[in-house]
């Protein structure tokens, strides 16, 4: 199949159509373009006929967006050697779609949204459609997904990660590893480690238990790199006081010896702080530039033997591996204005993200059935919020920073709200009007004439600032105005808690859509009939909701974070905890003391027995679910949680089961945590056996002082149903005490 791709690939060369024309003439003196040979031996040889300057050019980032980058839009590359056969690497962020400067590709729903919808398959389905776009763009090293842990409701990025829960982040993050991979272009998986906020993001440092950091922020760095991530980002904080660039416990310890992982590290950009140092820990690529620590410095270094040569030829080895690991020197995209012209947006990628947006989407309220909307025509629908409109969706659709899609300007096709909403309504013989909510009164005649008010509530969110508050703000953030307000927002709109209260006095049927990449406060939550968190949805925006409020599709998202209870809870972490203190002594930064140790998210809430205005795991459905018959087996060195669930309800829809494990009191872990689920589709009345395999780091701890996961002998308690606290079933487990090793999470 290989050899039949570089035929190809040559015959376009005779036409002297692509960039790979150049590295196939010379295919004949390259001798490791032979793609029946393993990465391994490819890069050896390679590595061997490499001079000094070209490892440099190797392990050192480029120039971003313009200037000698091959490549228009896309924020930095390292440089192709021609002579060598070596390809550029072409880097462009893409959490939530081919971003940056990037124009013609798909603004995907953020990736919070895919987390809620628990669904793996679809998490790899995703990551082929962005590998896909990444490739026609040019791109063959995607800076995606990021995996960090929602430790704080306020977290700039948390729209950009995957939720609260290790596990959950795990098993969607190396299902987009694996989709991404699949179309020749490298995933990087970042920001390695404990990257948990945006408040001195370059300077603080996270300061966790060994404990913590294996239990809690770690784990999913781990199964993404056992499922083959190429790359691996380290990030801009100091971890335990070391920057996380040249921290010999997270890059050796842990990610070399622990994990065992094959790919290779860049630094993020700007986050390299020295030269041997890093070098020595396993930092193999600066990034962006290397007119700092390595390019020119790192040259001397190895020439004065500061550095060892070793050390560089392991910094390269690694680079190329995963290049001819995930197919880069065979496939190789189109370059310069040929890739800027490329529409790589499609049809498929747009169902996608349709699929993401409408199966992430999360129905948290829903008194009175007052949703769907019923199927009788004439209801006159009354639409509130700037969120709804043109420019306000393209506003609101959304996180900012560098995960954003620049839909405003370049995509094509931003669905707004409203728009999507009355052409429903029109398709139902019911009508609707839009308004943005700036004047009250006006906004409560026209919700007392309705049948039924939505009202759009947005949260703005950025890289390069925590939220000030659960508040939720309407406005935008930096990429407006980047050298005038970089890693800021501005906020504009009506005051929107103000503007559902005076929608829904005027209305008592009102449902709220929440757009946003974390939990808000809902001080009019008991004023309202409906509740739904539609998250950043996206390009697809209003054709993701109006199928979901007129009932064509069932909500079948389940919260991947927990919504605080009460507003004064987004204080719920000291000050030594969020946004940290300065130590003394300690002259670059602060120390945000991770001292809530293993109660992250829900863990927290049931540790100290409070309850959350809604809990992780949480989503209705227009339909109703049950579980029964929970029966808990040995199996392997793990087990196996097998019981029913069926639709009891009259509508077709999907459910999560989740299974969560109580450990014995002994081991000192919080009272349950998720260690397996399954999304499953029923029709009304029908019911299935449901077998969930839980492996045997299930049941383990991370034991500090052996550096190993144990499980401790004793009763296991098994919980099963669909939130953290809906848990109708419960079984135990008695287990022997054993020990893991410590690389098997
Ligand atoms: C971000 C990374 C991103 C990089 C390149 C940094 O500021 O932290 O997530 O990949 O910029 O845009």
């Amino acid at each position: 199949m290989r050899r039949f791709m570089l035929l190809l690939v040559a015959a376009a060369a005779v036409a002297g159509l692509t960039r790979a024309t150049a590295d196939v003439a010379q295919a004949a003196s390259c001798p490791w373009m032979n793609a029946a040979q393993p990465p391994s031996v490819r890069a050896g040889e390679l590595l061997a006929a490499m001079s000094l300057a070209n490892k440099i050019s190797m392990v050192t980032g480029g120039v971003r967006f313009r200037g000698e980058n091959p490549n228009i839009g896309s924020p930095a590359y390292t440089a192709a050697i021609p002579s060598l056969c070596v390809p550029a690497l072409v880097m462009n962020d893409g959490s939530n779609g081919i971003g940056d400067e990037q124009k013609l590709t798909t603004a995907f729903p953020d990736t919070i949204s895919l987390a809620a919808t628990w669904e793996p398959q679809l998490a790899q389905q995703y990551g082929q459609a962005l590998g896909g776009e990444a490739f026609a763009k040019g791109v063959n090293v995607l800076l995606a997904p990021g995996v960090d842990i929602a430790r704080n409701p306020l977290g700039g990025r948390n729209f950009e990660y995957l939720g609260e829960d290790p596990f959950l982040t795990g098993q969607l993050a190396a299902a987009m590893v694996g989709g991404i991979q699949s179309r020749d272009v490298i995933s990087t998986v970042k920001h390695f480690a404990l990257d948990d906020q945006e408040t001195n993001r370059n300077t603080d440092s996270s300061d966790a238990s060994e404990r913590t950091m294996q239990e809690i922020d770690l784990p999913a760095f781990d199964v993404a790199a056992h499922a083959g991530a190429g790359a691996v980002m380290c990030a801009y904080n100091r971890i335990n006081s070391v920057y996380a660039c040249e921290s010999p416990y997270t890059l050796e310890q842990v990610l070399d010896d622990q994990f065992a992982f094959t790919g290779f590290t860049m630094s993020d950009w700007h986050a390299t702080h020295s030269t041997a140092p890093s070098a020595d820990t396993g930092l193999d690529l600066e990034m962006p530039a290397g007119e700092k620590y390595y390019g020119a410095a790192l040259q001397a270094a190895v020439t004065k033997g500061q550095v060892s040569e070793a050390t560089l030829n392991g910094m390269v080895y690694r680079i190329l591996c995963s290049m001819f690991r995930v197919g880069l020197f065979d496939h190789v995209p189109s370059e310069g204005q040929q890739a800027a012209a490329t529409t790589a947006t499609n049809a498929e990628s747009i169902a996608t993200a349709t699929q993401i947006a409408e199966n992430g989407t999360v129905l948290l309220k829903n008194a009175n059935a007052v949703l769907p909307l019923g199927s009788a025509p004439g209801k006159r629908i009354a639409v509130f919020g700037p969120a709804a409109g043109g420019f306000g969706a393209a506003l609101a659709s959304q996180g900012y920073g560098s995960g954003h899609v620049p839909v405003l300007w370049y995509q094509p096709g931003i669905v707004p709200p409203f728009q999507a909403i009355a052409a429903r309504a029109a398709r139902a013989g019911d009508t609707a009007t839009y308004s943005e909510g700036y004047n009250l009164q006006e906004a409560s005649t026209q919700a007392a004439g309705a049948s039924v008010a939505v009202v759009f509530v947005n949260d703005v969110e950025t890289e390069g600032a925590d939220r000030p508050s659960l508040e939720a703000k309407m406005g935008t953030c930096s990429f407006v105005l980047p050298f005038l307000m970089p890693n800021s927002c501005i906020y504009f709109g009506p005051n929107q808690n103000t503007l559902v209260s005076a929608v829904a006095a005027a209305n008592p049927h009102t449902i709220v859509v929440v757009q946003s990449g974390d939990p808000i406060a809902m001080p009019w939550l008991e004023q309202v009939q409906g509740v739904v968190e539609n998250w950043y949805p996206g390009q697809v925006d209003g054709n993701s909701i109006a199928p979901i409020l007129f009932g064509d599709v069932d909500p079948s998202g389940k919260l991947p974070i927990t919504f605080p209870g009460r507003l004064s809870e987004d204080s719920l972490q000291s000050a030594a905890q969020y946004p940290g203190v300065i130590e003394a002594g300690d002259s670059v930064g602060p120390h945000s003391l991770y001292s809530e140790e293993l109660l992250v998210g829900y863990k927290w809430y049931d540790g100290e027995g409070i309850p959350p205005l809604f809990p992780f795991g949480f989503g209705l459905s227009y339909t109703t679910f049950g579980y029964s018959g929970l029966s808990v087996t040995s199996s392997g060195d793990g087990a196996v949680a097998t019981f029913t669930l069926a639709n009891t309800g009259s509508r077709p829809g999907a459910d999560t089961a989740q299974v969560y494990v109580g450990m014995p009191a002994s081991t000192g872990e919080p009272p349950r945590q998720l260690k397996g689920f399954s999304k499953l589709s029923l029709n009304p009345g029908q019911s299935q056996t449901v077998s969930i395999p839980l492996s045997a780091t299930s049941f383990a701890h991370w034991e500090t002082s052996s550096r190993q996961w144990v499980v401790s002998g004793g009763s296991y308690q098994i919980y099963v149903g669909d939130s953290s606290r809906d848990l109708p079933l419960q079984a135990s487990l008695e287990l022997p005490s054993s020990e893991l090793g410590a690389g098997v999470y």
